[in-house]
């Protein structure tokens, strides 16, 4: 079969043969891959990077996607790891991590959403006792997880939610889908204005880390007026430093603390148990994402593009959709 073949860390993969997958297990079913999404957690899957990866090589890369099986039936798939993953004609899944979805999804939203806002569905529903009314500050609001952890505090009953991010103009579309305040962030102005907006918060859902956590962390406890009151900051994503440098004070001075959402803070059991009421919202269309596919076999130029696109990628076999 044709597939997206990772031979070296070093390289884009490579719309290639590779041998098809077989059922193995009782609960393994073949699917036939209809679209498969390029987000950053595969793009460190295919160079090495991710702290999942084994080092073995090759391997097809895709950690979650969209397909058909021989039961005819539609299904969202997501893998722990694998070495043939979705961005492939076929892939064989664990029945058991698959949900199925409504006939009349779009295979291409489904595959761009769901991992984006599985980061921000999960850290809200899992890693915090969340409920309608808290105050959220979204750090690093303008790439796509940032873009749907908005809609989906606003959705799930946030009171205030804050967005903050870089770009400004992505920054302003984002009143439209469920913020409430956009704070820009800019390491020339400081982040007094992130202070005084996200004083109140409950949560903080953070995409960024490396310093501008550090600096909001001190930002919006020296702003708070009940040092007495919750604070959870969710570590989710690092797009601007692995490390930080927490300030000891904000740890003592106030009601803080500091848990990450991801595969192994979060149980597999506790992710899939997220995937159904997920899946059902992205396919009622409720959320806003910027998916842009290609097909398959330009993986290549897919890779390349992803670098620098805003859009969500999702690689596609648009064959399998119409033949089924
Ligand atoms: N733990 C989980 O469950 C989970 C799940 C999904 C994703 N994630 C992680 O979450 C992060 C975001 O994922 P994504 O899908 O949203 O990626 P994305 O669509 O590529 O967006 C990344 C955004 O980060 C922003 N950015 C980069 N450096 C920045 C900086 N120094 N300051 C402020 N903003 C900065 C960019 O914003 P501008 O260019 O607009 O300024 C870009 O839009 C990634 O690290 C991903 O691995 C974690």
């Amino acid at each position: 079969m044709k597939a997206a073949v990772v031979s070296s860390f070093g390289a884009a993969p490579r719309y290639e043969e590779f041998p098809a997958p077989a059922a193995v297990g009782d609960d393994d079913m073949v699917i036939n891959v209809i679209a498969a999404g390029l987000h950053p957690r595969v793009r460190s899957q295919a160079n090495g990077s991710h702290y999942t990866s084994t080092g073995e090589l090759p391997f097809v890369p895709g950690i979650d996607g969209v397909g058909r099986g021989p039961d005819g039936l539609l299904r969202y798939v997501i893998y722990p790891d694998t070495r043939v993953g979705t961005m492939a004609e076929q892939t064989v899944i664990d029945a058991r991590r698959s949900v199925v979805l409504p006939e009349d999804s779009d295979p291409v939203a489904v595959a761009a959403a769901m991992n984006p806002a599985m980061s921000s569905w999960v850290a809200l529903r899992q890693r915090v006792p969340f409920q309608a009314g808290l105050n959220v500050l979204v750090l690093g609001a303008t790439g796509n997880a940032g873009q749907l952890a908005v809609q989906i505090a606003s959705l799930l009953g946030a009171g205030q939610v804050i967005a903050a991010g870089r770009h400004p103009g992505r920054l302003a579309a984002l009143p439209a889908v469920g913020a409430t305040d956009t704070v820009q962030l800019d390491p020339d102005t400081g982040s007094e204005r992130l202070g005084q907006a996200a004083a109140e918060v409950d949560v903080v859902i953070d995409y960024l880390w490396g310093q501008p956590a550090a600096s909001a962390m001190a930002a919006v406890i020296t702003g708070r007026a009940d040092r007495g009151q919750q604070l959870t900051w969710i570590q989710i994503g690092s797009v601007a430093g692995p490390t930080a440098a927490v300030p000891s004070a904000a740890l003592r001075a106030a009601r803080f603390q500091i848990v990450g959402s991801g595969q192994g803070s979060v149980s597999t059991q506790e992710f899939l148990a997220e995937l159904p009421a997920l899946a059902r919202v992205i396919s009622a269309g409720t959320l806003t994402i910027d998916a842009r596919p290609m097909p398959l076999a330009e993986v290549g130029q897919a890779w390349a593009d992803a670098a620098s696109s805003t859009q969500r990628i999702v690689l596609t076999l648009d064959g399998h959709h119409e033949s089924s």
